[in-house]
């Protein structure tokens, strides 16, 4: 298994691009099920995630031709499989993405259970009512969710916590019904905004994406489109706060502030001088950082895929911060391992108090989960001495080229298998 070899204490200095959003990508990929047209992408991360989504659309019978580039070109139109297995799905979650779009274009879908992750239980309950809300039969049976419709109509459908994935099924389900479907509790992310973007330009009479309420017209069919996704707010957060943890003067190119404004403001609330152009954003880093707290919530509030990165910001800042994390109930994970780096958190429920340390110190530690991963980069980036951090599968899954990246702005990093 691929470990991470960080020797800490760079200044990070210079200039990256980033990649586009794997939150986006995902479920702009399983769109492609719903046209018998090609689906031309642009800006496609190379990612684990991506491959295993275009694994599992291969099962289904979609051909996939990719260019040199980060572009690909998608064609369902001898979907013959409307079935992705558990294998498939145990690996990643985001498959339950496929289960909106086979039912409305197939009549039928039988998707694993996605199961319950580290982070958190993260049921489909919502998923499933949203569709049967359409008018679909669904059963569950042997851990698989089995759904059939001659044809999903129009429903008025209200969420019961905010999903963003339970929008983007039902949103893309919605596509192909009978009528018109209004989303209330709709997720605001601008990922649900880049998919609606890409199902406008295959045909769908979408409006409403980006706001609580979504109204979809649906249409007989959709037909190929090209689209370039978005860049990745997560990645670009990542960086910013690796490069405000070294002291670093970064800018990042190909990304764009207008998704970060919050990261962007506890980011400037520590100490950060932070320039925004059209494509880029620059950072320059205080001598040293002062504590920031901050309360994870569905967007436009904090994210709480940036949650673990401000974590290990915290650790080195002057002061006390306090974190709190409300989507995910065990989204901790990293603490543990932050400790191990000499930082010094203390975890009461859903809150963990954050106490500024002068400086971290190397150490053997262990990723937990993707963003988790993400923290502990940054904590060994900073930290005297060398990191090793085990099982970096978990990074590879959501940050291109992770390596080469940082080492562009000067990181001592090394991948050792
Ligand atoms: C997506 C993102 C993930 C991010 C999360 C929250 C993708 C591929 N993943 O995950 O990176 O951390 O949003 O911003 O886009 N819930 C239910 N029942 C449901 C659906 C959700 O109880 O049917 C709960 C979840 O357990 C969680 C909360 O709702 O507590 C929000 O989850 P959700 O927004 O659905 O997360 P994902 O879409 O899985």
């Amino acid at each position: 298994m691929d470990k991470l070899l960080i020797q800490g204490g760079v200044p990070l200095k210079g200039e990256v691009a980033m990649s586009g959003a794997k939150n986006a990508a995902l479920p702009i990929l399983c769109a492609a099920l719903l046209t018998a047209e090609p689906l031309d992408l642009m800006n496609v991360p190379h990612l684990n995630d991506i491959s295993t989504m275009l694994r599992l659309l291969g099962e289904m019978g979609v051909t996939v031709r990719m260019d040199e580039a980060d572009g690909l070109s998608l064609d369902a139109s001898g979907l013959n499989n409307p079935v992705a297995s558990y294998e498939m799905v145990k690996t990643m979650r985001a498959s339950i993405l496929v289960l909106g779009p086979l039912l409305a274009r197939c009549g039928e879908a039988r998707v694993s259970l996605p199961g319950g992750c580290a982070i958190g239980a993260r049921p489909v309950d919502q998923h499933i009512k949203g569709l049967q809300a359409m008018g679909a039969e669904v059963t569950v049976e042997q851990g698989y969710v089995h759904a059939k419709a001659r044809r999903l109509k129009g429903a008025r459908i209200c969420t019961d916590m905010v999903t963003v994935t339970g929008t983007e099924n039902l949103m893309m389900a919605a596509c192909l019904a009978d009528g018109e479907t209004i989303i209330e509790n709709a997720a605001r992310e601008p990922e649900v905004v880049d998919l609606a973007n890409c199902l406008i330009a295959m045909g769908a009479q979408i409006s409403g994406a980006g706001t609580d309420v979504i109204r979809i017209r649906g249409v007989d069919r959709l037909h190929g489109a090209a689209h370039a996704v978005m860049p990745d707010r997560i990645e670009t957060g990542t960086y910013l706060c690796a490069a405000a943890v070294t002291g670093g003067d970064v800018r990042l190119l190909k990304t764009s502030a207008a998704y970060l404004d919050t990261v962007v403001d506890k980011l400037m609330d520590a100490g950060c001088d932070i320039t925004v152009e059209r494509d880029a954003i620059r950072l320059v880093a205080p001598p040293r950082l002062k504590a920031v707290s901050l309360r994870t919530a569905p967007y436009p509030a904090f994210p709480t895929d940036m949650q673990a990165q401000f974590m290990a910001l915290n650790c080195i800042a002057e002061g006390v911060a306090t974190i709190r994390e409300t989507i995910f109930e065990n989204r901790f994970m990293h603490v543990n391992e932050l400790m191990r780096l000499g930082a010094n958190i203390q975890i009461e429920g859903n809150n963990a108090v954050v106490r500024g340390v002068d400086h971290l110190e190397g150490a053997t530690v262990m990723a937990t989960d993707l963003r988790a991963s993400a923290s502990l980069v940054i904590g060994g980036l900073v930290a005297r001495g060398e990191t090793l951090i085990d099982r970096i599968y978990h990074l590879d899954r959501g940050y291109e080229r992770i390596e080469e990246k940082l080492a562009r702005l000067g990181a001592s990093v090394r991948r050792v298998r």
